[in-house]
């Protein structure tokens, strides 16, 4: 009797198990919203032990990789296995979910088509490709690197270990003002060694909904006796001076000279996070305004190959020029439609595009939200948009012949970029160094001591183009790899 139930038991299991692994397939994922949570599930079936979740929110996945939010569920509620996140959902946003499934000895995965929030309403259905659905014995990635296998990331950060997928820095912007412990105002005039902007950088970015905004203003808001050869600024003890108080924190107009024509804002996490190689992840919709640029950045902290003239390096995680139209002399459309990502290592424009790489699209990339991503590791820097690759720029930057800075010599293969760099995120306007002097329509010379006063003389041609000046950013997150 007992010999028989066992044999029987036996077989069973056997013939379930064959059968199963060719005709389990993960079912519907459901997606629920539930005020400012939202729960993801499948129903139970008998055979299934666990179930993980892996979710990215605008990002699609490339791999069965670590999602944004992720969670294994160990047993199933009212038949069905539901993870609950308590992540706030926008109309706006898409999701991505691949899910792991233990079935007895086997585990299944399943990348499910994109859900998009909007069309979800109260919840939804959304059928998997059967034919994305894979069979794997492997054991899966780290979901949780607290409670699972911690592999080594080649991320530095100098107070703790990471692992490798781990997310190490993340910010949405909720609540109603800047999170200090993180992100610090700039509060300076732009150095004259580098960019020379026509800005002043003080405290006007505004947290609403979740969201940064950052933007831009002319000087006075260009009242009637608004006038930047008149006046005196003296930013006193709030300046944030980089180098050189005496450029940064007080200018007095004399001649050629004028205060800033605009008020913009600048913050960084310079006190709170720097890291070396890793991925970075904005989410934002780009200022739209003539002769406006965001700063969207990775920032030297230590400056260790020099101050000045960018040779410890600058990275760009992403950049246009937020002019409605721009053209060079011989006609390449060099405006908000063309988007760039690189590195800066020189301050002259003429050598701005040697280390940028750039995709371009119909509409101006300040039209709608993107995420935009940079992966820094140890040979190269890898641009996406949107989750798709557009350009890479290896290292070897000592040897490069625009490059060719001696002090790079004694760092590695990526130097400049072989050290901490710190986020930041900002607008600007103008300036010697993104606006080459042959672009049409152009109203200042690069370093021209009137470049600043031409600019603003010349406002009433281009203060009709910024319809949407602002920087909007919804989120920043830095991940190891
Ligand atoms: C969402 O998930 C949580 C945790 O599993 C569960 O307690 C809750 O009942 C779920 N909500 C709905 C509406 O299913
Ligand atoms: C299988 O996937 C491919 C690529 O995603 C798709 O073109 C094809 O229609 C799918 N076939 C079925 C039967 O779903
Ligand atoms: C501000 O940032 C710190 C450090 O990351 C974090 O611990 C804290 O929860 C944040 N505060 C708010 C209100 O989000
Ligand atoms: C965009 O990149 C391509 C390929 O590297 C390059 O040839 C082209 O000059 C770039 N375009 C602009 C406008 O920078």
């Amino acid at each position: 009797m007992r010999f028989s139930l066992c044999c029987i038991s036996f077989v069973w299991l056997c013939c379930y198990g064959v059968q199963n692994v060719f005709a389990y397939k993960i079912p519907q994922i459901k997606l629920e919203l539930i005020g400012d949570k939202f729960n993801v599930s499948i129903p139970d079936e008998a055979g299934i032990e666990n179930v993980a979740f892996n979710i990215n929110r605008n990002r699609p996945f490339k791999a069965f990789e670590q999602g944004e939010f992720s969670g294994r569920v160990s047993t199933p509620i009212d038949n069905r296995w539901i993870f609950e996140s308590k992540r706030h959902l926008r109309d706006d946003d898409t999701i991505y979910i691949w899910t792991d499934v233990q079935f007895n000895k086997n585990r299944f995965r399943a990348m499910s088509t994109p859900i998009v929030v909007s069309e979800t309403l109260t919840d939804i259905n959304e059928v998997i490709n059967d034919n994305k659905s894979t069979v794997t014995t492997e054991t899966p990635p780290a979901i949780d690197p607290r409670t699972e296998k911690c592999e080594p990331a080649l991320t530095k950060i100098r107070d703790r270990n990471v692992c490798r997928g781990e997310l190490l820095f993340e910010e949405n912007f909720n609540g109603n003002e800047l999170n200090v412990t993180r992100w610090r105002y700039e509060v300076r005039l732009p150095l004259d060694n580098a960019d020379a902007e026509f800005v002043l950088y003080d405290t006007n970015a505004e947290i609403t909904n979740g969201l940064l905004k950052i933007e831009p203003h002319i000087w006075g808001n260009d009242s009637p006796d608004a006038d930047i050869r008149r006046g005196s600024l003296n930013l006193g003890a709030r300046c944030t001076a980089y180098q050189n108080p005496d450029i940064e924190c007080r200018r007095q107009p004399f001649g050629r000279v004028v205060l800033p024509p605009i008020l913009t804002a600048r913050i960084n996490t310079k006190h709170a996070f720097s890291f070396k190689y890793g991925r970075v992840e904005v989410r934002a919709k780009l200022p739209q305004g003539d002769w406006l640029y965001p700063l969207l950045l990775l920032e030297p902290h230590a400056n260790l190959y020099g101050q000045q003239a960018y040779a410890s390096g600058q990275m760009r995680i992403a950049f246009i020029r937020s002019n409605l139209q721009l053209q060079t002399q011989s006609g390449t459309e060099m405006g908000g439609r063309l988007l760039n990502g690189g590195a800066v290592l020189r301050p002259e424009a003429i050598y701005r595009n040697a280390f940028m790489v750039n995709t371009s699209r119909d509409a101006h990339f300040g039209e709608t939200f993107h995420v935009y991503t940079l992966t820094w590791d140890d040979r190269r820097l890898s641009f996406e948009v949107d989750g798709q690759k557009y350009g890479s720029i290896d290292g070897g930057f000592a040897q490069h012949e625009v490059g060719q800075n001696y002090a790079w010599t004694s760092g590695n293969y990526m130097a400049p970029f072989d050290q901490e760099f710190y986020i930041t995120l900002g607008v600007a306007a103008g300036g010697h160094g993104d606006f080459s002097d042959d672009y049409l329509s152009k109203p200042w010379a690069n370093t021209s001591p009137k470049a600043a006063l031409n600019f603003w003389r010349d406002r009433a041609n281009w203060k009709s183009t910024w319809t949407s000046p602002a920087l909007v950013v919804d989120y920043v997150r830095v991940f190891a790899i």
